[in-house]
């Protein structure tokens, strides 16, 4: 396994490579959750490339960027293991340049719902080290995890939007045995914050068996407020496939999503039905 530490070592490593490329962008703190999609890359393509790097621009004054996990040699044992070929692990100068560049801005609607909303600028700021990494890497398909569905479907609309010839897998949201859903940000949560933390997948889950019977989603949101036990509610949200809030569920074509706060700690989680 390679290590890249520059745009132009990347560059070089990919010209070398030969078939296709499977590409891997992560924050690193890898978990079950990163490695599913790394497995998932392994078995489609020739060639694996991760990349390891804690995107500045996509955290807003005051989030958990200082403090957000590092776990650089963890994070290369496990890639080691899985089979990747190559890491890319930039410095931020390497990979920003200039404070007055070029940027990418999200939709103003699909990108300034939801996260966005709560997190204003945030998916400029991921488009904008996504579509970096996408023309460092240059792969054949680039892995994203459900459990990010807005940032999921955003990625997708750039790569539409702006023609870029990547294919975006996705791979389902991986969670702990008892329904938690795997975060790099679960090991901020105490003992009890985390079993609080859980009433969150109950709720998607109670959602999802209710919305057999009830499809009116005020009635699922109340029925699914009665289990959280969480200390700050920021939305309970049904949306299409195409991210446009919708009045009643359609099985085959809803995403359910909640966000909110556990003691200081932001979690999302969301559910496909
Ligand atoms: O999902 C993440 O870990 C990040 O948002 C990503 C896609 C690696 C961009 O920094």
């Amino acid at each position: 396994m390679e290590i890249l530490h520059t745009p132009e070592e990347l560059r070089e490593f990919r010209k070398k490579l030969q078939g296709s490329v499977g590409f891997v962008p992560t924050m690193g703190a890898l978990h079950q959750g990163h490695l599913s999609l790394i497995e998932m890359a392994r078995r489609e393509n020739d060639n694996v490339i991760v990349s390891i790097f804690v995107n500045p621009t996509q955290f807003l004054p005051g989030e958990d960027y200082t403090r957000y996990p590092r776990r650089t040699e963890a994070d290369l044992e496990i890639c080691r293991r899985a089979g990747v070929d190559g890491v890319f692990l930039p410095k931020i100068s390497d990979i920003y340049q200039s404070n007055d560049e070029v940027t990418l801005k999200a939709p103003k609607i699909k990108g300034y719902i939801l996260e966005g909303h709560f997190r204003p600028g945030h998916f400029d700021g991921v488009l904008q080290i996504v579509n970096k990494l996408f023309n460092l890497t240059a792969p054949t398909r680039a892995y994203f995890g459900r459990k990010d569905a807005q940032q999921l479907y955003l990625i997708k609309q750039m790569v539409r939007d702006l023609f870029l010839d990547i294919e975006i897998r996705e791979g389902e949201t991986i969670r702990e045995p008892d329904g938690l859903a795997m975060s790099s940000r679960n090991i901020y949560l105490s003992p009890e914050e985390r079993k609080r933390a859980l009433t969150i997948s109950k709720a998607l889950k109670r959602g999802a068996k209710l919305s057999y019977k009830i499809k009116d989603v005020n009635r699922l949101r109340a029925e699914m407020e009665k289990v959280l036990d969480i200390d700050q509610l920021q939305y309970i949200a049904f949306v299409n496939r195409e991210f446009e809030p919708i009045e009643e569920v359609e099985h085959g074509n809803t995403i359910i999503l909640i966000a909110g706060k556990v003691g200081n700690t932001r979690l999302i989680d969301n559910l496909y039905i």
